[in-house]
């Protein structure tokens, strides 16, 4: 019995695979994106087989070359090579090098197994994917950066419970945004350190027989270092799982701002109008404007959370060392990572393209009785302790409702039969801009402050003065 030509492991065998072992058991379909980097791993093992003198200097060379000639010959190409008949990505390759070079192809495999190659490829792919998606995230943070320089001095409504709270600067909502992003960039960065470790070398499980610097093997990939311990660096996708729980953190932070902009962007909040180019129509009601961008927004964090949750419950019951259960791995992260991109960049055109209504978020800031906090405030600075302040206000606003005004409206004489502290400087302490002036604490939404904040953001992200 011969090897199969597809096959990387038929001499054990009697007979060939199921059809329909094969097609649950072969991944060429999906790790086909892993080529590149597989060709670059396989590239510096050779070079480490080379210094530890399995190779020859001058096999190294023609296995370096027909690799290189290889990644030519793939180029950009998205459709993988079925009928090639390869298993996988792996095999892929080191047919197509026993093609080129014969025996020698047949060499590049001594001492490594797919087990340490694909954990290495996939390492190799995520450290990119990060950057990416890090990128990304820069993009609209400063998106949002841009829209707290526009609209600084906007007031806007501020929700707790969805109920008018106290007024807010648009720029305050747009940097909170900023924020939560910021730290989705951080634990990406935080999950591509661990991940960039080299587990080349580990082989199968124990650890490969060949005397290879694995220190070298690492730096050359860009690797931190090499994995510590053979059998956890091909057992382990804690950096699949940690990529994914970024993925989904951050995937929740955009259906949140999704979830705010269609509310704000519907006729009875009337705050924000996005730009046609990230909404759609309807095939019937012809005055429809649907946020569908948003809504996706919204709808692919669900499909983001499952997918880690999903790769989470494959990993939960699984022995040492490697098994194949963590083939998994790959169309997880690949789908996260190609949902997240999309949605980051969307997310980057809707802020972008958002028009405030000015008027309207100054009227719904100003209104709702948001300033009942003021009043609190100034009854204290009366000397009125704070709980009784509240109770007197809150007996005000009741008043005002009653009354369908603002509690601003109110005369002196009725703001006293509840407050009797209460003097005529009560009105300049009840405009908008007097309750936003006094938030001037440190993360709070005074303009001044704000202001600040901008400049302190802008820094963090390493532009402007
Ligand atoms: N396609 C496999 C994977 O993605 C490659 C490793 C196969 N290893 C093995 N021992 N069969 O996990």
């Amino acid at each position: 019995m011969t090897t199969p030509s597809h096959s990387l492991w038929g001499g054990r065998f009697a007979s060939g695979p199921d059809a329909v072992f094969r097609a649950i058991n072969d991944s060429l379909a999906f790790d086909w994106r892993l080529v590149r980097q597989d060709i670059t791993g396989s590239k510096a093992w050779a070079r480490a087989l080379g210094r530890a003198d399995v190779l020859g200097q001058d096999e190294v060379g023609r296995l370096e070359r027909a690799l290189t000639d290889l990644e030519e010959e793939v180029g950009q190409s998205l459709d993988p090579p079925f009928e090639s008949g390869a298993e996988d990505v792996h095999t892929w390759v080191e047919q197509r090098l026993v093609g080129m070079l014969g025996p020698l192809g047949k060499k590049l495999h001594t001492g490594r197994s797919r087990n340490d190659q694909v954990a290495t490829d996939l390492r190799l792919w995520a450290r990119e994917a990060i950057d990416e998606r890090r990128a990304e995230l820069l993009t609209l943070q400063r998106a949002f950066v841009d829209l707290a320089e526009r609209e600084l001095d906007t007031p806007f409504p501020g929700y707790t419970h969805l109920q008018r709270a106290q007024p807010v600067l648009l720029s305050h909502w747009a940097l909170a945004h900023a924020e939560s992003f910021h730290r989705d960039a951080a634990r990406f960065s935080d999950a591509r350190r661990r991940a960039n470790l080299c587990p080349l070398g580990s082989a199968a499980l124990a650890g490969t027989a060949y005397p290879i610097d694995r220190a070298a093997l690492a730096r050359e990939l860009g690797f931190e270092g090499p994995t510590s311990n053979s059998m956890d660096a091909v057992a382990d996708r804690d950096f699949v799982a940690e990529t994914l729980s970024a993925a989904a953190l951050c995937a929740v932070h955009l259906s949140r701002l999704g979830e705010e902009l269609i509310l704000y962007s519907s006729a009875e909040f009337g705050l924000v109008e996005m730009d046609d180019a990230v909404t759609s129509g309807s095939s019937i009601m012809p005055q429809k404007k649907n946020p569908d961008g948003c809504e996706l927004l919204r709808g692919k964090a669900g499909r983001i959370i499952g997918t880690q949750a999903g790769f989470l419950s494959t990993l939960k019951g699984l022995p040492f060392a490697y098994n194949k259960d963590l083939q998994e791995d790959k169309e997880a992260i690949f789908d996260a990572m190609d949902q997240l991109s999309l949605c980051l960049t969307l997310a980057e055109r809707v802020v972008a393209g958002c028009r405030f209504a000015r008027d309207r978020c100054m009227a719904a800031a100003a209104g709702g009785h948001a300033n009942a906090t003021e009043l609190a405030d100034y009854l204290v600075e009366k000397g009125v302790p704070f709980r009784d302040a509240h109770e007197q206000t809150g007996r005000i606003v009741r008043e005002a409702i009653a009354l369908r005004c603002g509690i601003e409206d109110l005369r002196i004489d009725d703001l006293r039969r509840y407050a009797p502290a209460a003097g005529e400087d009560v009105y300049a302490r009840l405009t908008l801009s007097a309750a936003l002036d006094k938030r001037s604490v440190q993360g709070g939404t005074s303009p001044a402050t704000v202001r600040l904040a901008v400049r302190e953001f802008k820094q963090r992200l390493g532009y402007g003065p």
